[in-house]
């Protein structure tokens, strides 16, 4: 278990900040990978290993994370959303061919499930870069942006789920109330909450983000619009929970020495990811042995997260909010 008191050790620390590189080096119109050069040198353990991209997008991360693999390396692509399947097919049909990128549909939620049905228990590295892709937020039709008019959706996964409009339209005030202070952490959520359930129903984005701008100040609306959008968004995919869950099948997953880079987009994402891979648990309550070591099953690699360059920034706005966090499975 280490030296006493190791995991508070500032010299446990040994990553700390972002390099960028070329910071579009792997984007696609599809989506801007964030922190490429960080994620691979966070997440390479060993050149011939299996590595998860447990949010495959675009695959970005997985084209940066092939190119520095040896021939003998696996990488397996996971997502729910089929049209993040389609294009990384796409794009990594040579790596497919080659016999070292595969993909599975689904919720990284099951990812245990997901791997073992593909006879995998064991991995050396995954990956999560959280929340939707470039491109989601650009296909108007999937109902995730309040700039474009569509059906309210904003599911990933279009097979299953609730969908947007059950929770604008059915869902009760207080429920209403409750996602929009807990998910999208909106101080108005009472006023926003009343007058959705008076203009219901409620049939598109546009008519949604028209109902909100009545009762916000015009000079907020930009923001409070994005808070509800997200807000809506984490209900309906239940993204916070999905997130718990593959946490804690990390701890099983993972090869000692084997790594888990977490990108979140926003502290109640960030808040989680750096509790667990602390403490080992979602409480944030330090566990300690006799002599004082954090019992957990973690090297916390970075005390503080990562955040992206100010040039990254320039050329890619979205690594605006990226924290980015690295833990070491330790030996049992
Ligand atoms: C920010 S994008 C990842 C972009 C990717 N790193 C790239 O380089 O293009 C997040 C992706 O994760 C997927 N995703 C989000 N939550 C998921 C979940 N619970 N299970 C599976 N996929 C999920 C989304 O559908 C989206 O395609």
């Amino acid at each position: 278990m280490g030296t006493p008191a190791a995991n508070d050790d500032a010299e446990h620390q040994d990553i700390k900040q972002g390099s960028a590189g070329d910071p579009l080096r792997y984007a696609t119109r599809y989506h801007a990978p964030v922190l490429c050069k960080t994620v691979v040198a966070s997440l390479l353990t060993d050149q011939a290993g299996c590595y998860i991209d447990g949010t495959l997008g675009g695959g970005g991360h997985s084209a940066a994370l092939l190119d520095a693999l040896g021939s003998e390396a696996t990488v397996i692509g996971v997502d729910q959303d089929a049209d993040a399947l389609a294009e990384a097919e796409a794009r990594l049909a040579a790596e497919i061919e080659r016999g070292r990128f595969r993909t599975l549909r689904g919720n990284f939620g099951d990812l245990e499930r997901l791997l073992l049905d593909d006879g995998i228990d064991a991995i050396d590295g995954l990956l999560l870069d959280l929340g939707v892709s470039s491109h989601q937020l650009d296909a108007g039709e999937r109902g995730f942006s309040f700039q474009a008019e569509a059906p309210l959706d904003m599911r990933m996964d279009s097979r299953h789920g609730v969908s947007a409009d059950e929770v604008v339209n059915r869902w009760s005030e207080s429920e209403l109330r409750r996602v929009l202070r807990a998910y999208g952490e909106e101080p108005r959520a009472g006023r926003i909450a009343q007058a959705i359930i008076k203009a219901r129903p409620v049939p598109t984005t546009t008519a949604l983000a028209n109902v909100i701008r009545r009762v916000v100040p015009t000079r907020e609306e930009v923001k409070i619009l994005a808070r509800v959008f997200q807000g809506i968004r984490i209900a309906v995919n239940g993204e916070l929970e999905r997130l718990e869950q593959v946490l804690a099948s990390s701890v099983r997953l993972l090869r000692p020495g084997g790594r888990i880079v977490v990108m979140s987009y926003h502290s109640l994402e960030d808040r989680r990811v750096k509790r667990f891979l602390r403490y080992g648990n979602l409480d944030g309550e330090p566990v300690r042995d006799f002599y004082g070591n954090l019992i957990t099953p973690w090297n916390e690699l970075t005390r503080k997260p990562i955040e992206a360059s100010a040039e990254e920034i320039a050329a890619n706005p979205r690594a605006r909010s990226v924290r980015l966090r690295v833990a070491e499975r330790r030996e049992e």
